[in-house]
């Protein structure tokens, strides 16, 4: 009752009269009463005055799934959209439901994150309500092998709706760190689970500093948050239905693929190419200029002998950048 009043409220700028609550939903004007007196309890700000009805004064401030749909502009991911008060990571939580067999599309975000993975095995923070963390899962009919564009056209698609709602100059880090500046605000995980031949699931996971205001020490030279480069706080359901939507056209329009569109889109958002690099094969560091980005997600990487190599994962030190 309490999520279908907050549906119907979002949707309206003006005020909806308890009648008329309480016809849409085939209930009694007292239990439409209740429902947003329950509102009120968890927090929502809702004006009622009589003969005029209910108005959601402002919007959750919290991360709610009514919130998010109600931005959504999207067909299949965020079909389903679980929110959830804390997990130790979506990722993990997403791959229990992957592994039950859940239909693609389903989103899973948290409002806090005890033990949030990045990658190489680091640690992702997300303390309660600073950022935003999100999962979701597909099943692509594809080999394994082509699983690599998708983190890269993810990161385009995020990028591109961070620059639309900030209006920050955010680009991509090879292969998916999306930076300002010389610092990262967005990190991207996917992970998968294929037979030989064919993928499973892929679960991308999703991590943005919103209003994180202070870094661990460790972090605090390569890390930023929205808060720090605007100074103001962004609706975090707004900006995540924002994302989603723009995952979706990325992701769906290219077929999963680096089209050559999307391909000459992410390399004009990369700051990684043109610059010296290095990075890790074996044990050994190779110095190197980053040239492009190959069709499958590769980055190719000119050598001081003149020769092109690919650098398909791992750790890359972007000259100025970290
Ligand atoms: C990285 O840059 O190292 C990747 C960070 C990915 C973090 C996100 S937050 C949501 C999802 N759940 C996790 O445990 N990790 C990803």
């Amino acid at each position: 009752m309490k999520n279908k009043i907050l549906s119907i409220l979002l949707s309206s700028k003006d005020y909806v009269s308890g009648q008329a609550l309480a016809e849409e939903l085939g209930v009694s004007r007292q239990a439409v009463w209740k429902g947003v007196n329950a509102l009120k309890e968890s927090g929502y700000e809702i004006a009622s005055t009589p003969n005029k009805g209910y108005k959601l004064v402002s919007p959750p401030e919290f991360l709610n799934a009514e919130a998010i749909k109600n931005e959504l502009k999207t067909e299949l991911i965020g079909r389903e959209i679980i929110v959830l008060d804390s997990v130790d990571s979506t990722n993990d939580y997403l791959k229990e439901l992957g592994n039950n067999g859940c239909r693609e599309g389903v989103v899973v975000t948290t409002r806090e994150q005890k033990k949030g993975k990045g990658r190489m095995g680091r640690v992702w923070q997300s303390k309660r309500d600073e950022n935003l963390a999100f999962s979701f899962l597909l099943r692509p009919k594809m080999a394994p092998g082509g699983v690599a564009a998708v983190t890269p056209l993810a990161g385009l698609a995020v990028c591109r709706a961070l620059r639309e709602t900030t209006g920050l100059d955010c680009r991509i880090k090879w292969p998916n760190d999306i930076i300002v500046g010389k610092k990262k605000i967005v990190g991207i995980l996917t992970e998968m689970a294929a037979e030989f031949d064919a993928v499973e699931y892929i679960i991308t996971g999703i991590g943005v500093n919103i209003d994180q205001a202070v870094f661990p020490e460790e972090i605090e030279y390569k890390a930023t948050s929205i808060l720090l480069e605007t100074g103001r706080h962004y609706d975090k359901n707004r900006l995540l239905a924002k994302i989603l939507t723009c995952l979706e056209k990325e992701l769906l329009s290219n077929n999963l693929r680096l089209s050559q569109t999307a391909l000459e889109e992410y390399s004009d958002l990369c700051a990684t190419i043109g610059k010296g690099i290095t990075f890790t094969r074996g044990s050994r560091k190779i110095n190197g200029m980053a040239v492009g980005v190959a069709e499958n997600g590769e980055l190719k990487v000119m050598l001081s002998d003149g020769s092109i190599c690919s650098v398909y994962s791992g750790e890359v030190t972007v000259q100025g950048i970290y």
